[in-house]
């Protein structure tokens, strides 16, 4: 199976089943002496845990990550930083039924007909357990990124009908709200509506936000390699995205150009532009504001209400999904883009060192 590898100098490569043994990552192309401690890469891979809530599924891991590799005396050596977590509670009999049929909004069909054979258990590779391993890449992704006064902060914008209003954004606040909001009055609207769904044994969908600043003019190529192409990509590969918006995103086909476009002002001889709908990005490439983007996340797929489906002997049934399901993904995917971004980001960096041979000059002289 390919696939399992992101980004060309700095690289990560995923491995591991919900249920298999262990979950990791290899990150490769990472720059040396970076500082990583290995306890703020767990506060931070926190974020992302199951069990925090009763908005988040209830099984219980720990998803203490160990670094194996490719960090000595809290400093990054340039080698291969391979992370490893170990599965604790598999409970693989929650998902003995998945074997016999195709889950409605999952991959159990795509699956066994690319392969003829899947891991049924909690969804095996298409599972959002995999994620666990981007964030663990994002942090030391995230960590090479500080070095440079970068920031990326993702949060919820939206769970279902619920948005947050942006006179109220307060980003202190993302990390009191269990639903990761920065608006304390939209997360208990949140929250309300999320009661609701478990009550009707349904699911929500809702959108994550991501805003990364202190990213210089000059990040992305301008064909391919585009940076909003880039996080394009990284964040439709995250498990139940559905739509990714760059500024001002699906909003700008209804706009004017003389609304859309961003003037550009002179500030103490630096270019900056008076607005920014564009999101930070002007033809793929980093514009020096901050560059903006959203992800829209579809409902939880499992749900515990009766579903309509096929067994693999072609024969219609009905269904009831058990076992231990998120009511949304939302939450603890804030920090699965952030990550993504982060990975994104650091590999665009270190490919834009190139670019201009005075940048080379630069490092070889
Ligand atoms: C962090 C995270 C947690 C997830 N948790 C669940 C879950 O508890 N139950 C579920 O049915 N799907 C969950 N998913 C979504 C599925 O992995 C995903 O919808 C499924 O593999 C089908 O892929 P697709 O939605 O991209 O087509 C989660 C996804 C992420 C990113």
């Amino acid at each position: 199976m390919a696939g399992s590898t992101y980004g060309e100098l700095f690289r990560i490569t995923t491995w591991g089943e919900s249920h298999g043994e262990a979950l990791g990552v290899v990150v490769d192309g990472c720059p040396a002496g970076i500082t990583i401690d290995e306890d703020r890469l767990n506060e931070y891979m926190a974020r992302r845990k199951p069990g925090q809530n009763k908005y988040s599924t209830p099984r219980k891991e720990s998803d203490r990550v160990k670094i194996l590799s490719g960090v000595f005396d809290g400093k990054t050596t340039g080698t291969p930083i391979s992370m490893v977590t170990f599965n604790e509670n598999q409970r693989s009999s929650d998902y003995s039924e998945i074997a016999s049929y195709y889950r409605p909004g999952h991959a159990d069909y795509t699956f066994d007909s690319k392969y003829g054979f899947r891991d049924y258990r909690g969804g095996g590779r298409s599972s959002g357990r995999e994620t666990l391993a981007r964030v663990a890449a994002g942090y030391i992704a995230g960590c090479l990124l500080n070095e440079l006064g970068i920031t990326v902060t993702a949060y919820t914008k939206s769970i279902g009908p619920v948005q947050i209003d942006y006179d109220r954004f307060n980003e202190a606040d993302i990390m009191n709200s269990p639903v990761y909001m920065p608006d304390l009055t939209a997360s208990a609207e949140a929250e309300t509506y999320l009661e609701d769904m478990i009550t009707k044994k349904d699911s929500a969908g809702g959108v994550v936000e991501c805003v990364v600043k202190g990213l210089p003019a000059g990040i992305g190529d301008p064909v391919f390699d585009k940076l909003d192409a880039g996080i394009a990509k990284a964040v439709m590969s995250i498990g139940a995205v559905k739509g990714v918006e760059i500024g001002d995103g699906f909003a700008v086909a209804k706009t004017s150009g003389s609304v859309n476009n961003d003037s550009f002002t002179c500030e103490d001889g630096n270019v900056r532009k008076l607005t920014n709908h564009s999101g930070g990005v002007l033809g793929g490439i980093s514009d020096g504001s901050d560059f903006i983007f959203r992800a829209a996340f579809k409902p939880t797929p499992s749900i515990a209400s009766t579903q309509h489906t096929v067994n693999k002997s072609g024969e219609d049934i009905d269904i009831e999904i058990k076992g231990r399901h998120d009511p949304v993904i939302v939450p603890r995917a804030v920090v699965v883009v952030e990550s993504m971004a982060a990975v994104t980001i650091a590999d665009m960096l270190l490919k834009g060192m190139t670019a201009t041979i005075d940048g080379v000059k630069r490092f070889y002289r």
